[in-house]
């Protein structure tokens, strides 16, 4: 059942440019003309009259919610918070029923999701879900929502669900943008053709398997790794290092790169790998700078840069290349080599990658 593959989670990894595919089926013109998810459709008008849109969520699907703001509120122009759920439910937190909640969710049954839901159902919020796994409690506890169609997820640290996660993301707020004018037709295309052409970018980055692998065993005896990204990919960074945390047990932090120089630049020496992501974006001279800052430090840089860069390449110590796609997509790219990164780390340490230590599937304890 693992496809020849010797454990889930690479299994699950390879299958994204599949389960992307049918993430968009049905959803997203070739032309790249037209995006329709029935979900949005049916409850156009809440979306539209919302004045402020909360994501709930915990762990990777709180880092998709997080790229989900920056979509909102770049195609949108409307106001996004994003909560973790646990501290969401806790709190006496603001919610009326001009807010659209939205709650984040690979398993369908995260106990605090699935209470944070009710708390702003209760206040009125029209509530929609984006999960994986159908028929389960979340889908069945909101008013709408729009399945990510990835298939079962059985490793325990998610992979494609995260990328579904980001697409369904970018497919409503292209949705949503359009509806509300707020997206030029211009942008709305380009985004929309390269949502088509995610399955084949991602098999692009498939490709990087060998390299990836060969960079593990450099770096398999790390104490300590940061995480460093940008914008769109700093969310990313943040996954990047989950994914390592919970399958190789090496401490990672992921930071958003110009924070690193307020407090955990501290850290950085020879002995420490910090992973950047670089795609050359709005702000890659500024990340350029960054990785400048941990070189003068003397720091092990892998960095992650658009095909063909020539400046961040330079700099850093190891280079992992990325096919060209917007900047709002680019996380989804970025994620798949982190992904392989913390599976090879944790395989070389003989970790038990589809179940690691002290961690479930879905946590239904609160
Ligand atoms: C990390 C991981 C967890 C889940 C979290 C939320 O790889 O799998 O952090 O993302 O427990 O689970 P769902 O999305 O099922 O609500």
């Amino acid at each position: 059942e693992k496809g020849g593959y010797p454990h889930f989670m690479l299994k699950e990894i390879f299958e994204q440019p599949r389960t992307l595919r049918d993430c968009i089926r049905g959803r997203v013109s070739a032309d790249g003309k037209h995006v329709v998810l029935s979900g949005v459709l049916d409850n156009k008008e809440r979306f539209l009259d919302a004045h402020r849109i909360l994501i709930v969520a915990c762990g990777t699907s709180w880092h998709a919610a997080l790229i989900g703001k920056h979509l909102f509120e770049d195609m949108c122009r409307i106001p996004v918070e994003v909560e973790y759920a646990s501290e969401f439910r806790y709190r006496n937190p603001v919610v009326s029923d001009k807010d659209v909640l939205i709650a984040m969710s690979q398993s369908g049954e995260t106990a605090d999701t699935l209470a944070a839901l009710e708390l702003a159902k209760e206040q009125g919020a029209f509530v929609f879900g984006i999960c994986n796994v159908i028929g389960s409690s979340i889908p069945r506890a909101t008013d709408s929502g729009c399945y990510i169609h990835v298939g079962p997820e059985i490793g325990v640290a998610s992979t494609k669900a995260f990328t579904g996660q980001v697409t369904v993301l970018a497919m409503m707020a292209l949705m949503l943008g359009r509806m509300k004018g707020t997206i030029a037709d211009e942008a709305f295309e380009r985004v929309t053709r390269d949502l088509h052409r995610l399955p084949e970018l991602l098999q692009e980055v498939l490709e990087l398997d060998t390299r990836v692998k060969d960079l593990s065993k450099i770096f398999t005896y790390a104490k300590n790794f940061l995480y460093l990204g940008r914008g769109y990919n700093y969310p990313a960074a943040l996954e990047g290092a989950l994914k390592l945390k919970e399958i190789s047990y090496i401490h990672a932090e992921g930071c958003p790169a110009a924070e690193m120089k307020h407090g955990t630049i501290a850290l950085i020496d020879d002995d420490m790998p910090t992973v950047v992501i670089a795609p050359r974006d709005k702000i890659y001279d500024k990340t350029v700078s960054n990785i400048q800052q941990i070189k003068a430090r003397n720091g092990r840089i892998i960095a992650l840069v658009t095909r063909g860069d020539e400046v961040a390449a330079k700099i850093a110590d190891y280079v992992i290349e990325i096919p060209e796609v917007c900047e709002c997509l680019s996380p989804i790219l970025t994620s798949v080599p982190l992904q392989l990164l913390a599976y090879y780390v944790a395989v070389n340490k003989g970790r038990n990658v589809d179940q690691p230590r002290n961690l479930a599937k879905s946590v239904t304890v609160e």
